[in-house]
């Protein structure tokens, strides 16, 4: 079994010093296989706020696959972000924008949903879509799948009109090949899973989805601050949405996905929400 820390949208400029420092001492007891960072790491892509997510990425001691989000393109400096978009990502974050991971269990891959001619969507381009394709069609069937992206391919619950990534039902065919299991991402700042069939019916083989919402931001939407720890079995996942308590992060919701013999995932039967003497209290999944 593999453990994957998912983190999104800290942003840094907007960082609450308490939930960041708290957010290190829980991935440190937790010790992931890998933290996933899907993107928004500054609020405004300046030299500072850079300089400040890039130390702070360094003091996580795992191994780490990032994205850039929309944020960490600059907005008002018209001349860098058109012709230098990601300079100050390559100089403090990383020169990989394609990011890949793998050993016996997982092959994770993150690519870069940001665009310049949009302030908040995001897409992904057709020689990502082949990219994504070529490098999971050489991993084995039994090792299990994932891609990162900033922009979501699943709305929030009850939201169906939140923007997605763009081309993302197109991609998602062109790569059915290469059979991918799960999708991370971030961008709302909302927590929340299920499969791809709820929004892409013509796909074979449903995926499973998964939303984080922002780890350390104070740029929260009626959510607590949170990050996701997921378990992968194979046939099965384990997602365990930690959120900020005012004192450190705990465990607010379990669920578990199953693969199923008909080549999708099983919707979670039941979820917990930790009460406040830690005790697993019933409740509706996926809320
Ligand atoms: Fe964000
Ligand atoms: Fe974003």
């Amino acid at each position: 079994m593999k453990t994957i820390a998912h983190v999104s949208d800290i942003h840094f400029g907007r960082v609450i010093p308490d939930v960041a420092e708290g957010l290190l001492r829980s991935l440190a007891a937790m010790k992931p296989d890998l933290v996933v960072v899907s993107g928004d790491l500054t609020q405004r892509a300046r030299n500072g706020q850079y300089r400040a997510a890039g130390a702070y990425l360094k003091r996580i001691p795992f191994r780490k696959i990032v994205v850039p989000g929309n944020h960490d393109v600059p907005l008002y400096d018209v001349t860098r972000r058109f012709l230098r978009p990601l300079a100050r990502y390559h100089r403090y974050i990383t020169d990989d924008m394609a990011p890949f991971y793998q050993d016996d269990e997982i092959a994770v891959l993150g690519i870069n949903t940001a665009r310049s001619l949009t302030f908040k969507n995001g897409r992904i381009s057709l020689s990502q879509a082949e990219l994504i394709r070529d490098r999971f069609s050489a991993v084995p069937d039994n090792v299990f799948k994932v891609l990162v992206t900033h922009h979501p391919f699943l709305p929030p619950p009850g939201k169906k009109r939140m923007p997605l990534v763009g081309r993302a039902e197109t991609v998602l065919r062109m790569v059915e090949s290469c059979r991918l299991d799960l999708l991370l991402s971030g961008h709302f700042h909302m927590s929340y899973a299920g499969g791809s069939h709820s929004v892409y019916r013509s796909l074979a083989r449903s995926v499973l989805v998964v939303q984080a919402g922002t780890a350390t931001s104070s740029r929260i939407r009626k959510e607590a601050n949170a990050f996701n720890q997921i378990l992968i079995d194979p046939a099965r996942v384990t997602l365990k949405v930690n959120n900020w308590n005012g004192g450190g992060f705990g465990v607010e919701r379990i669920e578990h996905y199953t693969y199923n013999s008909q080549g999708g995932w099983d919707l979670p039967a039941v979820g917990f929400v930790a009460g406040p003497d830690g005790a697993l209290d019933r409740k509706e999944p996926g809320r």
